[in-house]
């Protein structure tokens, strides 16, 4: 019986020599070391041995033989996986020095270059760019700007609330105002800000408005800003975003976190007035809220509508078509 043991294990080593891949290894260990394998066939066999003597040094060859299988099993198992792994880093090597031949297909989005335009005019002027979260806290998008719990705008017609914390306290910032408020608590004046971002209405959508939109919103706080200072701000802006034809007016408004308030229209070459969005000076109550004292500073903000500027400077008829993903389209900017 020894004979035929030494002659399975030699069996066995050869075929696991042989074996190439990690799967073939692992069922040879299963019909080798198994319940119904050579060795352990060889156990139950021991019983039918003539002698103690006989038993014992068959015993002990099954043991050696099967522990050695087990060893060249696991040495085998380990080889195969360290050439799986060296193959699999070969094929999946990237080079990411490697440069591309062709410029890459496809471009900014027609608002995102508009977004992009924004902040290089704003950041020319010498203002920094700041952001905020999509999802804002009660306190931030309204309460902090002068906005009281009965105003209109927090009506569940305008505003999609988020059900997070305590009902009514969490929503989807409705304009990218709160980001002033954010700015605020977090810079010491002097600020010289623009916050771009992503804005939430919940509005029936036409050709001028969209249920998801993007604004830029602008911050000025410092010692002695005056309204004149807005005005020449904007008009600064207009002539550097859109060209030298184009010219800026201040039409009297009312926004709860600024007084006084005033639209701001832009006048195209062709004699047209365009409505871009809402400014004013820094309420007092919005400069307490944040813990600056409105006797020591003063500022100005503004926030207009992306989607609305890059609509009006390519003389797009529908908003909408900006998001309908028809490359038809999309491809012309
Ligand atoms: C505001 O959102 C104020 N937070 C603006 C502001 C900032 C005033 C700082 C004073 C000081 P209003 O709701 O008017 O204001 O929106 C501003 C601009 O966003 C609009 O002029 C328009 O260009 C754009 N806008 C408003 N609603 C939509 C909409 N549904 N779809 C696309 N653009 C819109």
């Amino acid at each position: 019986m020894r004979d035929q043991i030494q002659a399975a294990r030699d069996a066995a080593e050869a075929r696991l020599a042989a074996v190439t891949s990690l799967a073939e290894a692992r069922a040879l260990e299963t019909e080798l070391l198994g319940k119904k394998g050579p060795f352990a066939e060889f156990k139950t066999r021991l019983a039918g041995l003539a002698t103690v003597e006989e038993k014992k040094a068959a015993g002990q060859a099954v043991n050696e033989a099967t522990q050695a299988v087990a060893a060249a099993v696991e040495a085998r198992l380990g080889e195969l996986k360290a050439g799986e792994r060296a193959a699999q880093l070969v094929a999946e090597r990237l080079d990411l020095t490697e440069t591309m031949y062709r410029p890459g297909r496809g471009h900014a989005h027609v608002v995102t270059q508009a977004w992009q335009r924004l902040e290089d005019v704003f950041v020319g002027l010498g203002f920094q760019v700041a952001e905020g979260p999509e999802v804002e806290t009660d306190w931030h998008n309204f309460e902090a700007l002068n906005m009281p719990p009965q105003h209109p705008a927090r009506s569940m017609h305008d505003t999609f609330y988020v059900d997070h914390g305590a009902p009514g306290s969490t929503v989807l910032r409705t304009h990218t105002s709160p980001v002033q408020i954010r700015v605020m608590q977090s810079t010491p004046p002097p600020i010289y800000a623009v916050m771009p971002g992503r804005v939430f209405r919940n509005e029936t959508t036409d050709a001028t408005h969209l249920a998801v939109f993007h604004q830029i919103e602008g911050l000025v706080i410092d010692r002695g800003i005056t309204l004149a200072d807005l005005a020449g701000t904007i008009e600064a802006f207009t002539r550097a975003f859109f060209g030298e034809g184009f010219t800026s007016r201040l039409r009297p408004s009312y926004f709860p976190f600024t007084e006084p308030s005033a639209e701001f229209d832009i006048r195209t070459p062709n004699g047209t007035w365009l409505e871009l969005g809402g400014s004013g000076m820094v309420h007092p109550n919005v400069l307490t809220a944040v813990g600056l004292d409105p006797e020591v500073w003063s500022g100005f903000a503004f926030g207009f509508g992306i989607d609305r500027m890059a609509k009006e400077r390519h003389g797009i008829g529908d908003v909408r078509e900006m998001y309908t993903n028809d490359l038809r389209f999309l491809e012309q900017f």
